[in-house]
Formats: C-alpha cells, structure tokens, sequence
C-alpha cells in the first residue's frame, strides 16, 4: 500500500493561509511575510495508512512475538528456581528480550502509519479545521489497528514478567547463608602435613631443586582455597621476608595457588628466574621475596604458607596462612592477621 507521500489530490487540505491576518493567501505568514502554510492530516490521508495490506497478520506477528517472550521469561524464572543451567538461562534470557525487541519493531513498521510527514511552518494557534483533521486522523488510528489494547496488554505482559524474573536473583540471595568467615582461612592447621591430590603426604626428599608439586592439607584433598603451590627453589632454607626464617626447611617454598588478582591457579614456575607466571592475565612474582607482583594486575604478593620438617621426614605446616588467600572481597581486612584457633594434625 503506497505511503501517498505526495499525494494530496482528493483529501481536504486545510490551509490556514486563507486565515493569514496578512491576507496575502497560502505562503505567506503572519509574521513578517514568513511561510506559514500548514498541511493538516485529514481522514483520508493516504500517509496515515498503515504499510501492509493485511494488519492483521502483522498484529498476530507482533502477538506471537511478545507470547514467545513471556512464555521464555516464564521458562528462564522456572530453570533459575530448580538450580539454573547456564546455557538454557542464556538461550532463554535472548529469546525473552528478542521477542520484546522484534514486536516492538514489528509494530513500529508494520502497524504504525509511515508517513512521510513533512509540516511547513505555521501558525501557532490550532484551528478549529486542524482539529477536527487531527480528530478525524487519530480514530482512523485506532481503526486501523483493531488490537491496539490487546497488543499493548501483550507488550505489558512481557515487560513485566520479565521484570518481576529479573530480580529473582535478588530475592535469592536474602535466603542464602552467608559466607561468614569462611573466605578468611584454609583447612591447613599447625602440624597438617602436605599430601598430593592422591592423598600420599609429601616427603622431605621426594622433589628434586627446580621440581613443584601442588599439595592440599591431610584430609582435604582437592580442597580449592586450601590448593597451594610447594616448590623447592633451593637444597637450603630460603627467608623470603624477615620474619620467615623457619618457613621454607631444604628449599621448599610454599605459596597458596590462588592468584591475587581474580583467583586462577598460578602455576607456571620459571625455575632460571625464579618467578611465577598467572596464565589468566600474564601477573608475574617473585618467589625468592614472598611472591610479589612486578608485572601484571595482581595487586598483592602471593600468601606464603609456613612449613617445617619436624624430624619424621614429612612436610608439614606451621600454621594456616597468616593472610586470606585468593583475590580481594569486600570484608577482607588485610591489616588483621588470620589465625584461627591452634588445632593439631589428624595424626
Ligand atoms: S588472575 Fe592472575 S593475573 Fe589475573
């Protein structure tokens, strides 16, 4: 259906320039000879027809894009409540949003008139003719799209389902427990001795110098903030920072695993240069002074686990860490050192 941009032969141009105080006619304004002439719509402006030659397939289009909004919102509020599934959350949270975002569009396109609307300047009062038109155009409007209020409450439904889905998250979160101060210490307690994920406690002698071996607290095998990385940088002690004497017997050092800066494992030990490399964001340290950072983001030197060999010929720790593990969070207090109460070894 042609838009008739141009063609206004058969409707009721209104023309204020009959009303011009000036009297000069059409074109001519009231204020000092400026053009004024206003093209008002009428009822049978072709402009204000809609683009399509059947609406009401459109209207369904929009319809069914707005239903299959909800009904997505709906499925993403039950997958969140029994667990979530990352994937279908995603696939589901798209389809909400497209079906919103492609009705919406649908209906500006298909449903709204195209125009062109072009108004030359005019003059400022409205006259009773304009109004009447305009009158006349709006309940064509409303013709011409017969389920105006039933899209609407449809586009309403979407939106508000979606909204009252989106702060699930939030209502969540009030139930669930939190953390305390779990984040503050690890399962290593004075005298646990250093096991591998298989559970077999690591002896004085079993590393060569140059050699790493990730090692967890007795008991807790595979414990991801307890996971800390054993190097033996040297056959001697080595005191990293003055107060670590006793903290690293035959050259063992011993370095939590969790990157300061986001928490990934640090792992890649560059034995020549004595430094440990983060493969999520390049953060380099330096073992032989307590980890600290000289490149990369992470903000804070590595927490350096305290060991000992109390004769038997196992590695053990002299305490947890003195410090929070892993990357910052909110309630971390990085002056007070975390000790938890004394608790000796399961053995
Ligand atoms: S997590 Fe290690 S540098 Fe970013």
């Amino acid at each position: 259906m042609s838009t008739g941009g141009d063609d206004q032969s058969g409707s009721d141009d209104v023309s204020t320039g009959g009303e011009n105080p000036g009297g000069t006619g059409p074109g001519a304004g009231s204020g000092g000879g400026t053009a004024t002439s206003t093209t008002a719509t009428t009822v049978e402006d072709l402009r204000l027809e809609i683009p399509v030659e059947r609406p009401r397939r459109a209207e369904n289009f929009v319809a069914l894009c707005f239903t299959v909004s909800v009904l997505a919102t709906i499925g993403l509020a039950i997958t969140y409540s029994l667990g979530g599934q990352p994937q279908a959350e995603g696939a589901l949270l798209g389809l909400g949003l497209a079906g919103i975002g492609i009705g919406l569009a649908a209906w500006g396109k298909y449903l709204m008139p195209q125009g062109p609307f072009v108004e030359d300047r005019h003059e400022l009062p409205t006259t009773e003719k304009d109004k009447q038109a305009f009158g006349a155009a709006f309940s064509r409007g409303q013709v011409a799209v017969e389920r105006r209020g039933f899209l609407g409450k449809l586009l309403g439904a979407a939106i508000g389902v979606f909204s009252i889905v989106g702060i699930f998250p939030f209502i969540r979160s009030l139930y669930n427990p939190r953390p305390g101060n779990q984040l503050d210490y690890t399962q290593f307690r004075r005298g646990s001795r250093l096991v591998q994920i298989n559970g077999r406690p690591v002896m004085a002698d079993d590393v060569d110098v140059g050699g790493v071996l990730t090692v967890f607290p007795e008991g807790h095998e595979g414990d991801a903030v307890s996971q800390t990385l054993l190097i033996r940088a040297s056959s001697v002690p080595i005191t990293t920072l003055p107060g670590r004497e006793t903290w690293s017997p035959h050259g063992y050092l011993a370095y939590s695993k969790l990157c300061t800066h986001a928490g990934c494992p640090v792992s890649l030990y560059q034995q020549q240069v004595q430094q440990l490399l983060c493969p999520c964001h390049q953060s380099v340290f330096t073992i032989l002074n307590g980890a600290r950072p000289i490149f990369g983001p992470a903000p804070r030197l590595i927490p350096q686990l305290p060991i000992m060999d109390n004769g038997d010929g196992f590695l053990r720790a002299q305490s947890d860490y003195q410090e929070p593990v892993g990357p910052g969070y909110w309630e971390r207090n990085t002056s007070t050192t975390l000790n938890p109460p004394k608790k000796a070894a399961g053995q």
